[in-house]
């Protein structure tokens, strides 16, 4: 056994886990390097990485049916009651009750874009990046309600840095730069078909980011979920970085949250086809509520017409039940297994190999929730996911929808669209007057 003052327990603990052949080139590092080894190790929990190898394949448990929820008002009583949800939203928060919460941890390598997904440019004519759009409607939420509300975005460690450089360049776009608070999430190692640690070079570890599932840990570990509290947030805005047309701050959403007391409130949209690949709410056999993935559907079910309310990843969550949860540290949320190919040494060069990715779905916390709310939103009003490089949720399927959404906005305030219009983009900041005139081109750009 090799030794090294001050890291013998860590090096005790890795030959315990059989992990030793991570050691291999340890008479080619000098000190320094040998000590960010050791570091790096010693912040691995070995016996959960054996625990989560041990049972990688994910299934859900028991049995499940189509969980309930909230559909769109249809009759004089149900709009009233959303009426009832909006005051009672606003109220909320113009209180200052509320935060936003970015996850953008994520790789996006489906949508095979170099650097953070934020940065993508989706504006359909002014090109300005889902970052940018994210914040502006933040900016627009700020002053409607005259209230400042925090917006935290989840990060990872491969884009921690330029994420931070590019909103600091951006100049917050506008927001004040002390209500704006990135964080990285947790890493987790990833594992080669024999549960061994993968080395990513002579002295580093392979890690992935831990998942959005991570976000709930992360808040509490990186301090930021105290300052929440101190600032007397009660709700925090849940989002994906992928969607340019989410609602961050919707009275109507918090409302129902309130009036609820939730742990957890969740938007729903119907499933545009039976395949598409979103994850599903479910109600399980003990009366709990959650997600199934597209993924983990178990074959009997998936592509049955039932299980139609779509997840399009927009949550609120309270932040005393994200406490509760994260008071023994990490947030025991099951991980979910990916087999992926991973580039990493062996035999002293780089090589791809098969391997184990592991992560932690923020929806596994529907279950543990007391209460919660599934809520049924318009699809063309709220969803349009930049996933893919061309076709179905892509960049130009999301431009299209944007543009709908905006055509359909002009239309209701008796708007004239001339003829020669095929792309329309509204600023987050505008407010839409009746008098305006859209000037017949092709490119429409309202800011
Ligand atoms: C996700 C949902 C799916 C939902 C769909 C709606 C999962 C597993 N599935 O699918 O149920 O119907 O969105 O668009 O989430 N992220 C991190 N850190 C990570 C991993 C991801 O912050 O470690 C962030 C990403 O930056 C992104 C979001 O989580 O903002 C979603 O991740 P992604 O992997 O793109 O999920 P999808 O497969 O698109």
């Amino acid at each position: 056994m090799i030794s090294f003052k001050g890291y013998d327990d860590i090096i005790e603990r890795i030959y315990r886990f059989n992990q030793e052949h991570v050691f291999q080139y340890w008479d080619r590092l000098n000190d320094g390097e040998k000590i960010e080894l050791l570091e790096e190790l010693s912040k691995i929990d070995l016996q959960m990485i054996k625990d989560i190898f041990s049972q990688k394949t994910y299934s859900i448990d028991g049995e499940f049916s189509p969980a309930p929820y909230i559909s769109l008002p249809k009759n004089e009583n149900e709009k009233n009651l959303f009426k009832k949800a909006e005051q009672i939203g606003i109220k909320h928060i113009k209180e200052g009750k509320l935060a936003a919460f970015l996850v953008a941890g994520g790789q996006g390598s489906r949508l095979g874009f170099n650097g953070p997904k934020g940065k993508f440019p989706i504006g359909p004519v002014s090109g300005k990046t889902l970052f940018h759009f994210h914040a502006e409607k933040i900016r627009a939420s700020e002053k409607k309600y005259n209230v400042s509300i925090p917006f935290l975005i989840m990060t990872s460690r491969d884009n921690h840095e330029e994420t931070s450089i590019f909103f600091k360049e951006q100049k917050y776009f506008g927001l004040n730069p002390d209500n704006v608070n990135l964080f990285p999430q947790n890493m987790i190692p990833s594992l080669d078909r024999d549960g061994k640690l993968i080395l990513s070079g002579f002295n580093s570890i392979f890690m992935n980011p831990d998942g959005h599932g991570g976000s709930l840990t992360a808040l509490k570990t990186s301090g930021v979920l105290d300052k929440l509290k101190e600032l007397k947030i009660d709700t925090l805005s849940y989002f994906q970085v992928d969607n340019p047309l989410v609602k961050i701050i919707d009275p109507v959403f918090v409302g129902f949250h309130i009036m609820n007391t939730a742990d957890i409130s969740s938007k729903t949209l119907q499933k545009s086809y039976p395949e598409e690949k979103t994850g599903v709410f479910v109600k399980f056999a003990g009366h709990t509520i959650g997600i199934v993935e597209y993924s983990d559907m178990p074959k009997d079910k998936s592509g049955n017409t039932s299980y139609s309310a779509a997840n399009p990843a927009i949550h609120l969550f309270n932040i005393q039940f994200i406490s509760k949860l994260t008071d023994s540290g990490r947030v025991k949320l099951p991980y979910h297994t990916a087999k992926k190919k991973i580039v990493g040494l062996v035999d002293g060069k780089q090589k791809e190999l098969d391997g184990y990715k592991f992560e932690q779905f923020v929806f596994d916390a529907l279950p543990l929730t007391e209460k919660n709310v599934i809520l049924e939103i318009l699809r063309g009003e709220e969803f349009a996911p930049v996933k893919n490089a061309s076709g179905q949720d892509s960049p130009d399927s999301a431009k299209e929808l944007m543009t709908a959404l905006n055509r359909k906005l002009l239309e209701s305030k008796g708007i004239t669209i001339p003829d020669k219009v095929k792309e329309i983009e509204i600023s987050p900041l505008i407010d839409i007057a009746k008098n305006i005139i859209i000037p017949n081109t092709e490119k429409v750009l309202i800011s």
